[in-house]
């Protein structure tokens, strides 16, 4: 912990912080050590404090940690939720804990609203493994093919694109279209997952998870064989041969809807590990096997700076009119299509 949050007086652990978080340490207190409590709480406390007083509303995806998520969220949810929320609010400004394509969807849907990220470095291996110049080359070697594009890019990705979707739509946006052919980007084996589902020829990109990429066929037998009984539930961004492995494949809210209607006592979520604390949490009486494979770009978030967000009203996030115009016009196609997961 730094220097200046031990010395800044409105971070101290008094009886007054710690009555007026208990009610989040019990829920967490499984996960949080008290000594770590002590440090976490005045945090908490003064980012519940400073959010009324500023007016802002905090975002929070479902890989955030149970101390973001439980601590300071306002509402919780997927990369199709959140976007969802974000134009539901009333408040004038948005913090954005997630990564930043999460927050930049926020601000092209609310261009008038400020939207703030807690650290620019939040980004994700999917948004990177594609440009602008690339979606355009693909566009004149399949001239007339419509480019679906996975929310996980950055807007001038999204500009260039006809439609967007999520882990929660992707085929129902592939086939909303109505062609026999489309081009999809950035995440190959997304696209190779939604080509599982569809006639519909789907041209995929070379793009990434850097999380879920890791997993493999041999990692989740070798669960199954150690816990008998076990539930295994998929993300979309694992490789297809993985995705067949599991008992259920879906976005992240789906998976936390598919665990909430569940009687399995055993459950592997396949997916970023923070998300299985969150999921266990609600579920004490359940046993979340953990294979602990966190996402970089997500753990740049702290309560530090999302309180250093709020104080100092940073980092903002923009895009530029005529690119934001074009990237909206793709989201809210897809909008209109909604969930369908
Ligand atoms: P969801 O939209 O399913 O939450 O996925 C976003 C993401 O980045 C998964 O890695
Ligand atoms: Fe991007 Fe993967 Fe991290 Fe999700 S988990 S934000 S897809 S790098």
């Amino acid at each position: 912990m730094s220097t200046t949050h031990l010395e800044d007086p409105s971070l101290e652990y008094t009886p007054e912080v710690a009555s007026a978080t208990a009610h989040i340490y019990e829920r967490i207190s499984d996960m949080v050590p008290e000594l770590e409590w002590r440090l976490q709480a005045p945090l908490i406390h003064e980012i519940l404090r400073l959010k009324q007083e500023v007016g802002a509303v905090i975002l929070a995806h479902n890989y955030q940690v149970p101390q973001i998520f439980f601590g300071i969220a306002d509402f919780q949810g997927d990369s199709l939720g959140l976007a969802q929320a974000a134009m539901e609010v009333d408040e004038d400004t948005i913090v954005f804990c997630g990564v930043h394509f999460m927050a930049e969807t926020a601000k092209i849907l609310n261009p008038e609203k400020r939207v703030l990220i807690p650290d620019l470095e939040a980004g994700c291996s999917l948004s990177e493994s594609i440009t602008a110049a690339d979606v355009r080359l693909l566009k004149e070697r399949y001239p007339g093919v419509p480019v679906v594009t996975y929310v996980n890019t950055p807007a001038a990705i999204k500009a260039e694109s006809d439609i967007c979707c999520t882990s929660a739509n992707a085929r129902a946006v592939v086939e909303s279209l109505d062609v026999d052919r489309v081009i999809f980007l950035p995440d190959e084996y997304l696209a190779r997952n939604v080509q599982r589902e569809t006639d519909v020829e789907v041209i995929a990109w070379k793009g990434r998870c850097i999380v879920h990429e890791q997993f493999t066929v041999a990692e989740l037998r070798s669960y199954r064989d150690q816990f008998p009984g076990l539930l295994i539930l998929a993300h979309p961004e694992c490789a297809p041969e993985v995705c067949n492995e599991a008992d259920f494949v879906g976005s992240t809210t789906a998976m936390i809807n598919y665990v909430d209607e569940s009687d399995a006592p055993r459950i592997l979520l396949v997916t970023e590990c923070s998300m299985s604390d969150n999921v266990q949490e609600a579920h004490p009486d359940k046993e979340l096997v953990r294979p602990c494979t966190l996402c970089p770009h997500m753990k740049k978030i702290t309560l530090e700076n999302t309180l250093a967000a709020l104080r100092r009203g940073r980092y903002e996030v923009d895009v530029p009119e005529d690119v934001r115009v074009r990237a909206h016009r793709a989201l809210t196609r897809m909008l209109e299509i909604g969930r369908d997961d």
